[in-house]
C-alpha cells in the first residue's frame, strides 16, 4: 500500500457540490466528508455563487476540479484564465486542484467539451511541460484527470494509459483517476481495463471519480446520470487494492437525485473501499455484488471488455431499480 501521495490527504467519500442540494447542504449539514466544486462555476468576484461557497466551507473541506483548463490544446493556457483560478485557489484553499487530460478548442472557438488528445511523444512533452507550470503558479498540488473518449488518433504513438504516466511522472503532478471513464472508454474502443488499472503509477493517485454512465449498446456515454455500475464497482476495489485509501467521490451531474439517494451511493464507496482495503469484511455475496465480482473475474480470464459489458444491460438496469 502507498501512502500518502503527493503528500495530499485522504479526505474520505465525497460528492460533487451541485445546485438542487444547496439548500438541504446548508439547512441540515448533512455527514459528507468533502465537496468537490467545479472552478469555472464560483470563478466570480461575488454574488450567489459566493455566498454559497462560503457557506459551505465553513462547514466541509472542499477540493476545485476543473472543465476549460485545455492543458492539450494548440494555444498555451489562457492567463486571464489562470488568475481568476489562483484567485479561487487563494479563496477556497483546496489541498488539491484537478483538470482533464483534453484539449478544449482553437484559438477563437471554445468547444466546452473534454476533447480527447493524441497520444504522442510531442503532446507528452507539451502536456507535461504545461502541467508543470500550472502547478508551479497555482501553489497548489494539481492532478490531471483521465476522460472518456470516443474516438482515437491513427498518430497515437503509445496508449493511454502509457501517456497520463508518462505526464504525470515527467510534471511529477498527481492523478486524477476516473474509473468510470476507464470503462466506458475500454468498451468503446475494445482495450482491457484491467491493464489500464495496474499499468499507472499508482502512488500518484489522488483521487478517485465514480459515476454512472449510459450504455446504448454500440458505445457508452459518459453521462454522469445513474448509479455507478456493478463492473465499474469491481474496478474501483481492484484499483484501491492497489493505491490503498484514496479520496472518492461521486459524480451524479445529469437527473441529479434527492440527496439521500447520492448521500447512499456515496456510503456504498466507503463500503467498497472498506472492503477492499480489508477494513471490513466482506458482505455475503448479495446478487448485485457477486454479478460484479463475477463480470471482473470473467474479464480478468476472457480478456474483453465487450465481454464485461455485454451483462451490463442486466446489471444496469437492477441497479438503477434498487
Ligand atoms: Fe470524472
Amino acid at each position: 500500500m502507498t501512502q500518502p501521495r503527493l503528500g495530499v490527504p485522504d479526505l474520505g467519500i465525497g460528492v460533487g457540490l451541485r445546485v438542487p442540494h444547496y439548500r438541504h447542504i446548508l439547512s441540515q449539514r448533512p455527514a459528507m466528508d468533502f465537496f468537490e466544486i467545479i472552478s469555472e462555476n464560483f470563478m466570480v468576484d461575488g454574488g450567489k455563487p459566493v455566498h454559497h461557497l462560503e457557506q459551505v466551507q465553513q462547514h466541509y473541506p472542499l477540493i476545485q476540479h476543473g472543465v476549460s483548463l485545455s492543458i492539450g490544446g494548440p494555444e498555451e493556457p489562457d492567463p486571464a484564465y489562470l488568475a481568476r483560478l489562483k484567485q479561487l485557489v487563494r479563496r477556497v484553499q483546496p489541498a488539491w486542484l484537478s483538470d482533464h487530460f483534453c484539449w478544449c478548442g482553437v484559438p477563437g472557438a471554445h468547444l466546452h467539451d473534454l476533447l480527447p488528445l493524441p497520444y504522442t511523444w510531442e503532446a507528452v512533452e507539451r502536456v507535461a511541460e504545461r502541467a508543470r507550470r500550472v502547478q508551479d503558479y497555482l501553489e497548489v498540488p494539481f492532478a490531471l484527470e483521465n476522460t472518456s473518449s470516443y474516438m482515437t488518433y491513427s498518430c497515437s504513438q503509445m496508449s493511454e494509459w502509457q501517456f497520463i504516466s508518462e505526464v504525470a511522472e515527467r510534471a511529477n503532478i498527481g492523478l486524477m483517476f476516473d474509473v468510470n471513464n476507464v470503462y466506458v472508454s475500454a468498451y468503446n474502443h475494445g482495450f482491457d481495463p484491467h491493464e489500464f488499472i495496474r499499468s499507472i503509477p499508482h502512488e500518484r493517485i489522488v483521487q478517485i471519480h465514480l459515476a454512472g454512465h449510459t450504455n446504448v449498446g454500440k458505445y457508452i456515454i459518459d453521462t454522469h446520470r445513474g448509479h455507478v455500475v456493478d463492473a465499474v464497482w469491481a474496478l474501483y476495489a481492484e484499483t484501491i487494492r492497489y493505491t490503498g485509501s484514496v479520496s472518492t467521490l461521486i459524480e451524479w451531474d445529469d437527473e441529479i437525485p434527492e440527496w439521500p439517494v447520492l448521500a447512499a451511493e456515496a456510503e456504498k464507496a466507503r463500503h467498497a473501499r472498506d472492503v477492499a482495503l480489508g477494513r471490513v469484511p466482506a458482505p455475503l455475496p448479495a446478487r448485485s455484488a457477486a454479478a460484479g465480482e463475477r463480470q471482473a473475474a470473467h474479464s480478468a480470464s476472457h480478456g474483453g471488455p465487450r465481454e464485461l459489458a455485454a451483462r451490463e444491460s442486466s446489471s444496469l438496469g437492477a441497479a438503477v431499480a434498487e
